[in-house]
């Protein structure tokens, strides 16, 4: 098989990558290796900077997000039994967040390609990318039992952080910077109308926790537990009562509680891989960053890095200009490193430290303090979680 651009991964950086190189003209094939279904219902992020929306609504996949998805105009920080919103919207100029499921995105970009008689491989399996130092790379794969060869002018790297496409770059050629925290998330979806219209991000001497939702019937939340925590030690009584605990106001908060109908522990990393290119191996999202999710940034920074990349690839195919594609990694880098920093920051104001000191905890609500009191401290955190504009980065 022969395209002009062949997609390892339909997650949302791969799917709206190939997506957006259709509109400029430019044909592609997505590989993934799980089935449709499987991606369609994997439960993930769910916060969309106004940049995110934006993008989806202007290239035309944005209907069901503006009919369904929730518009939030600040968040709370909770912390001393007392919640303390950040009006984002106020302190912008007007941006806003959009509470929308990543998996509604993936739908989404599955339909519009689909619709655009766009090719999706699912399912495949012994994935692999070959001569992406010349001009003519490919990658093979097997398709129902069958070996294939999709032979192209470029790779989209866009398999997530345990893809192939990152460890296939000489080991040289590419410097990482990683860390990782000594704490996850056991994440809950329940049938349970969220207890507040906006996300509560709350400090509390038992750990972090954190309430948002999918719809006005759904809530997600959050709490801050061991890196490798069992789930079985979690039966759905004792995440309750936690959470209750953790949420606790002094004018009597309390959780709406329902059904679980979805558990999950996430461990916490910082990643970046740096150059995010080689050849004509271009990584996009998870495959060339990890963020911490208390930033909300991790779809985000896979949608502004395939923005890039298409604008990149468009040029070079319409005028056989270079330029974009050489500063893709550069282009890309420095917003990389904004959210890196607003989201390890969001974490360690957030998180209760391993082993953690009063002293760390009263530097915590210092600094909580200072967010929720200053409005120069305030906008700051409001301007990096609402998303700065792509034309600043
Ligand atoms: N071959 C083909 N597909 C692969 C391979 C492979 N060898 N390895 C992984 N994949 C697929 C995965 O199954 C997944 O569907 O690549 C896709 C990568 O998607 P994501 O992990 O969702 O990554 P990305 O598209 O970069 O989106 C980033 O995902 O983890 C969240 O918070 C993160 O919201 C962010 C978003
Ligand atoms: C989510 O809704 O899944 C979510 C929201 C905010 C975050 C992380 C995850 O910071």
């Amino acid at each position: 098989m022969r395209t002009q651009v062949g997609i390892v991964g339909a997650g949302p950086a791969g799917l709206l990558l190939s997506h957006l190189l259709h509109l400029e003209g430019i044909e592609s094939i997505v590989v993934e290796t799980h089935t449709r279904r499987h991606v369609e219902e994997r439960i993930r992020a769910g916060v969309l900077e106004q940049g995110t929306v934006d993008l989806l609504n202007q290239s035309g996949v944005g209907g069901r997000m503006r009919r369904e998805g929730l518009i939030h105009h600040g968040i709370e920080l909770r912390f001393n039994r007392r919640g303390h919103r950040i009006d984002l919207f106020e302190l912008t100029g007007g941006r806003a967040i959009t509470v929308y499921g990543q998996h509604e995105v993936v739908k989404d970009l599955i339909d519009a390609r689909l619709q655009a008689d766009g090719q999706i491989l699912f399912s495949v399996d012994q994935v692999s990318v070959h001569g992406f130092d010349g001009k003519s790379p490919s990658i093979r794969l097997r398709s129902a039992g069958e070996p294939l060869e999709i032979v192209c002018d470029f790779i989209g790297g866009c398999d997530g952080f345990h893809g192939v496409c990152r460890p296939s770059i000489p080991a040289d050629a590419l410097r990482n910077y990683e860390k990782v925290y000594p704490f996850g998330w056991l994440g809950i979806l329940a049938e349970a109308r969220p207890a507040s219209e906006e996300l509560v991000y709350s400090n509390h001497e038992r750990g972090f926790a954190l309430l948002s939702m999918r719809s006005p019937v759904l809530s997600r939340v959050y709490l801050q537990c061991r890196p490798d925590e069992e789930l079985e030690e979690w039966p759905d009584d004792r995440i309750w009562e936690e959470l209750q605990l953790r949420f606790q106001t002094d004018e009597g908060f309390r959780l709406n509680e329902g059904r679980v109908v979805q558990k999950g522990v996430t461990a916490m990393r910082s990643f970046v891989a740096e150059p995010m290119q080689y050849g004509r191996l271009y990584l996009a999202g998870d495959a060339a960053h990890i963020v911490p999710p208390t930033g909300a940034k991790g779809l985000n920074l896979a949608a502004a890095d395939v923005r890039i990349l298409s604008r990149a690839m468009a040029n070079w195919y319409r005028n056989r200009d270079g330029g974009l594609l050489e500063r893709y990694s550069q282009l890309c880098l420095r917003r990389v490193w904004r959210a890196q920093h607003f989201s390890w920051w969001m974490t360690s104001m957030m998180h209760r430290p391993d082993g953690g000191s009063e002293f760390d905890h009263r530097r915590q609500l210092a600094e909580l303090d200072n967010v929720t009191t200053s409005r120069a401290a305030a906008t700051n955190l409001a301007e990096n979680y609402a998303g700065l504009p792509f034309e600043v980065i």
